[in-house]
């Protein structure tokens, strides 16, 4: 599969604006609409659901403003409590084990806060079900995943989402999933059953994975740049520096597929023809020295303009931004108060990246937890 990977920030700034590029291959996309793209390639799930990210024009309105509603700014710090009250409860946890020992972070503390606040967010309190699905979320984001396995993940995948949905259907709740239930069935135009289980994929995956590697990203960064760290305990840059300096310098979604160009256009004077495929190159856009300057790939605070398109751009720009930022405005205060001393367990060298051209993380994230403060709130 050949796509043009897009790794200019004005070039792609552009692209992510121009009508003439789509995300809907079942329109603007020949080798979808040919059937030559199958559940066995690694990347069906991201091109093939039937969802906003892959919907275009009209359609695109339709299926964003049904789950908009519920991401507003405001809809979202309502959430704070809740997600002070998790961190809290995952430092307390964290602080009950061995004094110096060894814990991965990002399984013990990046990972649950982002898949609790989805999960309750869309009323999937089945634990069973909830490890099936970061199971699942994990398999969508392996781009190295085999072509049975990617075939198998959005089978299953489309199967736990329709138990969900029977079991909201039976039995509603106080959320998104019964909301969007209630929408489809008020008027089937809205909504179809297909772009219901889908809407949830991605609802459910896009505030899975992306998120934990947000808070990942940024306890690697503070931890292997302890000057910077000392910026923010001295007051000399805040939280929100260090959240947008991360996704500038590490974009949790390295790279998105897909995007087809509507018709022939010129990117930067190349020419892309009607029907190619284009990937948005977010990692490396937010590193270019173009738009960012010679030193696009340090890590500093306190640098001025932090502009990055690491929540995308544009009409399908991130909905869930504000929540991203506030579970990572919570979290990370949280654990460096909670642990002074906080420190990496192994050299930054001996981490391994996720196996995913998509997803940007580390696959642990080991850290030694000396020096609890005492529990507060
Ligand atoms: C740090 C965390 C996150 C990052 C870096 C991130 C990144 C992105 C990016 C790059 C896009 C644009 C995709 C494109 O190129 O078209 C996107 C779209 C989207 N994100 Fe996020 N995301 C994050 C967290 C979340 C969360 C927590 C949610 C929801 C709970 C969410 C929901 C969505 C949705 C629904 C879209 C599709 C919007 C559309 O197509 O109109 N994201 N995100």
């Amino acid at each position: 599969m050949v796509a043009w990977a897009v790794s200019d920030h004005a070039v792609l700034k552009e692209l992510l604006t121009d009508p003439r590029v789509s995300k809907d291959p079942r329109q603007h996309w020949p080798k979808f609409i040919n059937g030559e793209i199958t559940p066995e390639w690694p990347l069906f799930t991201w091109v093939a659901v039937n969802n906003m990210f892959t919907a275009y024009g009209g359609d695109h309105k339709r299926l964003r403003k049904l789950v908009s509603s519920a991401f507003t700014a405001r809809r979202t710090a309502a959430l704070r409590p809740r997600i002070e009250r998790m961190a809290a409860d995952l430092l307390d946890g964290l602080a009950a084990a061995p004094a110096g020992g060894v814990v991965d972070l990002r399984e013990e503390y990046c990972y649950p806060i982002p898949i609790q606040v989805i999960c309750e967010l869309f009323g999937v309190a089945d634990e069973a079900m909830r490890e099936d699905l970061r199971r699942l979320v994990d398999s969508i984001f392996n781009t190295a995943a085999s072509a049975e396995e990617a075939a198998s993940t959005f089978q299953t995948m489309h199967s736990v989402l329709s138990d969900l949905v029977a079991l909201k259907r039976e039995t509603p709740g106080d959320d998104m999933t019964s909301v969007l239930i209630t929408a489809r069935e008020e008027d089937g135009s809205r909504l179809t059953e297909a772009e219901l289980v889908d809407t949830l994929l991605l609802m459910i995956s896009a505030g899975h994975e992306t998120t934990v590697n947000l808070l990942d990203n940024a306890v690697h960064a503070l931890l292997t740049h302890p000057d910077q760290l000392d910026l923010v305990r001295k007051g000399a840059a805040s939280w929100s520096d260090v959240i947008e300096e991360t996704l500038r310098v590490q974009a949790p979604v390295a790279s998105l597929p897909l995007r087809y160009a509507v018709e022939d256009i010129e990117a930067a004077g190349v020419p892309i023809k009607k029907g190619d495929a284009i990937l948005a190159a977010y990692a490396a856009a937010g590193r270019n020295p173009v738009s960012h300057g010679q030193d696009a790939d340090v890590f500093d605070v306190t640098r001025v303009d932090k502009e990055h398109l690491a929540f995308g751009y544009g009409v399908h720009f991130c909905l869930g931004a504000p929540l991203a930022r506030l579970e990572a405005e919570i979290a990370l205060p949280a654990l460096f108060e909670r642990f002074p001393d906080l420190a990496l367990a192994v050299p930054t060298e001996e981490l391994t990246p996720v196996a995913s051209f998509i997803s940007n993380g580390h696959r642990s994230l080991p850290a030694r937890l000396s020096g609890a403060t005492a529990t507060v709130g």
